[in-house]
């Protein structure tokens, strides 16, 4: 079967992925799905964010549901670079569906090392997170420092020739950013990460949960970013925010992205890949649109 879409030596299915932290590290995935609906209706996964050592990430509370949304404060746990290779990647790959590892780091050399750290190994990709704080330029995130990135992606391209992708913070120079990950050979644009979100837990005393915020809620503010940098870059977008239906793919595709991921629709129900590429399709023939 001809693949939905290739960009450098990514093949996939189907336009639809899973997003980073959002599936755990894929240990329950056959739970709820069959082998065959998995191959057939998820293009890539998306790996939880991966760093060169393991991470514990934030103290409870994690998770604050808002009105059409849901912040996050997990603080990157993960396993790190040695055990997620060792006791989950097996199992991942075993699924025969294009696998794309999200990259955790503090500085430049981190993601070069994680980088090298997958050359060996038979992922399809990597996608950088770069709302981390870089260390090194006292904690400002490399999504705030549009050289920071040119530098993180020179360097991280030296060692890794297969689908690189940047996942980009909807705050910041969003514009500046992309156009230079377009110059310096990314492959494609992941548009965008959680939104920084504070919500109330306590009145009195006043306690506060800072994170990000996904979910319906940022839709149409990721949208905007995804209508607007299709028409400045020629890069591939794939877009992630608030899709839990068809119709909201659907949406994303006709805002000129080329593929997208779904986050929050996997927490509230592991089958919605299956769900939201049926009602994908029936939409499509429905309207008439790509092909
Ligand atoms: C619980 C949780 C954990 C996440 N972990 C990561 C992560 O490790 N790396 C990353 O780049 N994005 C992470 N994200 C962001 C998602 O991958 C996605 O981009 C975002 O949630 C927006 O999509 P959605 O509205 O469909 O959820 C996380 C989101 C949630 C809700």
């Amino acid at each position: 079967m001809r693949p939905y879409l290739k960009i450098r030596n990514l093949e996939l299915k189907t336009p639809l992925m899973l997003a980073s932290g959002t599936w755990g590290l894929g240990e329950n995935l056959d739970l709820y799905l069959t082998k065959e609906e998995i191959k057939s209706n998820i293009g890539a996964f998306v790996s939880k964010g991966i760093s060169r050592f393991p991470k514990k990430g934030n103290p409870p509370p994690r998770l604050y549901e808002t009105p059409c949304g849901l912040i996050n404060s997990i603080g990157l746990e993960n396993p790190g670079l040695e055990v997620f290779k060792k006791d989950y990647l097996p199992k991942l790959l075993s699924y025969e569906v294009p696998l794309i590892i999200n990259l955790h780091g503090e500085e430049v050399e981190d993601f070069v090392a994680l980088a090298e750290g997958f050359k060996e190994e038979k992922v399809d990709g990597i996608e950088l997170n770069i709302s981390c704080p870089n260390v090194k330029k006292g904690g400002i995130a490399f999504s705030s420092d549009p050289k920071g990135v040119k530098t993180l992606v020179k360097e991280v391209r030296k060692v890794w020739e297969r689908f690189l992708a940047v996942k980009l913070s909807p705050v910041g120079p969003v514009y500046e950013i992309a156009e230079i990950c377009e110059k310096e050979g990314v492959d494609a644009l992941v548009v965008a990460n959680t939104y920084p979100a504070l919500g109330v837990i306590g009145l009195a005393p006043l306690k506060v949960i800072k994170g990000g915020l996904s979910g319906p809620a940022i839709k149409p503010l990721t949208l905007r970013l995804v209508y607007e940098l299709a028409q400045k870059v020629k890069l591939p977008i794939i877009g992630s925010g608030g899709i839990l239906s068809g119709k909201d793919a659907l949406e994303y595709l006709v805002c000129g992205a080329k593929a997208f991921q779904i986050g929050v629709a996997n927490l509230i129900d592991p089958t919605s890949a299956v769900k939201i590429i049926q009602e994908m399709e029936e939409l499509k023939k429905k309207h008439g649109l790509f092909g």
